[in-house]
């Protein structure tokens, strides 16, 4: 691929969106062509896999949310991200299949095997860079809770945040050369000057 794949992951709360304008900025002063997309719901069918994936009204399987994820990135992949990557444009995306293995792995408890088999079976594009924003379950949850309405799973308890939390940071330790961990616990300036220099290391490398 021509472009650079990206992925922002964390908890709820943990500031990954607000920290989208910072990659943007850096990229812009390089003169790097980009698009920002998100998971679930960039993909062309995008939105109506968000709403039935997010309504507190659905009351889904953990098997059925997990295939609806994986489809909606296979969407997603395919209607977005591999044909720019083609075109030598950049793909930053906030979240991607590490937020499977954390929240329906982790957070729903489901056989890691079957989200490995699915993963390699559907082909999945590795991420270049996976920048993990990391910080204590119960401030993000605050955080999250200031935001309007609360989403299927917002509303889960502090041991679901937990379990994928500690997933995320297992993850991270394995894969050490993709996932780079930002402490998102401190001020805004400080995640910014983080976020920035995981970005310049990876352009020089
Ligand atoms: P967000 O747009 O606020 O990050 O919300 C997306 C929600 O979907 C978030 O709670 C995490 C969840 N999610 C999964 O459970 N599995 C996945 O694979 C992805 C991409 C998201």
């Amino acid at each position: 691929m021509k472009g650079k794949f990206i992925t922002l992951e964390g908890i709820e709360g943990s500031g990954k969106s607000t920290s989208l304008e910072h990659i943007a900025n850096t990229l812009d002063k390089k003169s790097i062509d980009y698009i920002l997309t998100k998971e679930p719901g960039s993909g062309s069918l995008g939105n109506e896999l968000r709403s039935l994936l997010l309504s507190s009204d659905n009351k889904i399987s953990g098997e059925v949310e997990l295939l609806l994820m994986m489809a909606d990135r296979k969407n997603h992949l395919d209607s977005l991200v591999i044909p720019n990557l083609k075109n030598g444009i950049w793909v930053i995306s906030d979240r991607y299949l590490d937020s499977t293995y954390a929240y329906q792995g982790g957070g729903r408890k489901m056989d890691v095997a079957l989200i490995d088999e699915l993963s390699s079976s559907l082909n999945l594009l590795a991420p270049d860079l996976t920048i993990l924003f990391d910080l204590p379950v119960e401030i993000a949850l605050d955080r999250a809770k200031r935001r309007a309405s609360l989403d299927r799973f917002e509303k889960e308890p502090i041991d679901f945040h937990n379990r994928i939390r500690n997933i995320y940071k297992s993850r991270a330790e394995e894969d050490s050369n993709r996932i780079k961990i930002v402490d998102s616990s401190v001020s805004f300036e400080e995640v910014k000057a983080q976020v920035e220099y995981i970005i310049s290391q990876f352009l020089n490398e």
